[in-house]
């Protein structure tokens, strides 16, 4: 008997360490009966690369899985989908729409004017100021013509501020003029007048002068007819900034002028500083707390005014903070062999 006792307990302590040793244990205890957006009340999407939707198994499973509306991360940038002037390649992002028509997911077109990712041609580009906005409105409406109802959103203008609450010097403004940005809303609606047009920019919640800045323009513009429907907050943030009363009211201030909220490129930095770090359990819990944070903020808001909360990425190993600015970071719901980490359960908690 007291043989068989012994036998017993040490079977399950050999249990519990092999438990421990695959270090599930935390993640286990996360529901997943039901997906991320089975859980919102408003759309959970992503960013996505085609060409790890393709190759990746895993990452295509978790796209149909997890997420209802999809941002291609890169294919509608002029320098992908506008290489020469006289050709639009429309291969990878008719893939993307044809896979958004197969899973029934929300396509939200990411980006029609930027200064960034820009082709040669274009910022080469010689001729007059008719010339720029002939060769600017055929971009915007060649793009939104050929997904016309096929694309629910769009970024029409991505970042057009800088810092101090100034318009960025871009070659859109320096060649078309200020009024380029009214431009672009007009060209988008009349190509398709039911899709919902966005304003895009990083830091409206921890920069004041900027959030200020860009509803004093999009109010404006509103008030003269411009079609904006709503603003793109990306959140690209870290589990330090901005301050959850920053992202509160600068949630606030949007809806309160009337625009819709997108959380449009959403990772939350452990490493900000760039230094050399493990993810430790500490700072993954932070990251957690911090997620959550940000979706009671968000769960708030009028249902009206949420257009729903996108993630820059599925897995860390693909996140662009890596690549883009070198530096080691966990900014993701998914790790770099696509486990979810405790975020991902704070997150559905939150939902
Ligand atoms: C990033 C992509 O994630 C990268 O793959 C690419 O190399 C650079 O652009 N703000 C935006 C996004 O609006 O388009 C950017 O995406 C990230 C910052």
């Amino acid at each position: 008997m007291k043989l068989q006792q012994t036998i017993m307990s040490n079977i399950f302590i050999l249990l519990i360490l092999i438990l421990a040793a695959c270090g599930t244990a935390p993640i286990d205890e996360c529901d997943d009966s039901e997906s991320l957006h089975q859980l919102a009340d408003f759309p959970v999407g992503v960013a996505i690369d085609m060409s790890l939707l393709h190759s990746e198994k895993i990452y295509a499973d978790l796209a149909i899985e997890q997420f209802n509306s999809i941002t291609p991360e890169n294919a509608f940038k002029a320098i992908n989908i506008h290489p020469k002037q006289s050709i639009f390649n429309w291969q990878t992002t008719d893939l993307l729409a044809d896979f958004c028509n197969t899973y029934s997911k929300r396509l939200h077109g990411h980006t029609l004017i930027w200064h960034d990712q820009l082709p040669n041609w274009i910022n080469d580009f010689q001729g007059s100021r008719d010339d720029w906005e002939q060769l600017f409105r055929e971009h915007i409406q060649s793009i939104c013509t050929r997904y016309r109802g096929v694309a629910a959103s769009w970024d029409v203008v991505n970042e057009a501020f800088n810092n101090n609450g100034m318009l960025r010097n871009s070659v859109w403004r320096k060649k078309i003029g200020d009024s380029y940005i009214e431009k672009a809303f007009r060209y988008a609606h009349e190509a398709d007048p039911d899709a919902l047009l966005f304003y895009n920019d990083y830091d409206l919640a921890m920069n004041e002068t900027k959030l200020k800045a860009v509803l004093g323009l999009l109010g404006n513009l509103r008030l003269r007819g411009v079609p904006i429907d709503g603003i793109g907050m990306q959140m690209h943030i870290s589990i330090q900034h901005p301050e959850n009363t920053q992202i509160a009211r600068a949630m606030k201030d949007i809806y309160e002028a009337g625009f819709r909220i997108h959380l449009s490129e959403i990772d939350v930095s452990i490493n900000p500083l760039g230094k050399i770090i493990n993810p430790t359990a500490e700072l993954l819990e932070r990251q957690a707390n911090k997620l959550a944070a940000v979706t009671h903020l968000y769960n708030e808001i009028p249902h009206r005014y949420q257009y729903g909360m996108t993630f820059w990425g599925i897995s860390d190993k693909n996140t662009w903070i890596r690549y883009h600015f070198g530096r080691d970071d966990y900014p993701l719901l998914f790790d770099d062999n696509y486990e979810p980490k405790p975020m991902y359960c704070k997150f559905k908690e939150a939902l």
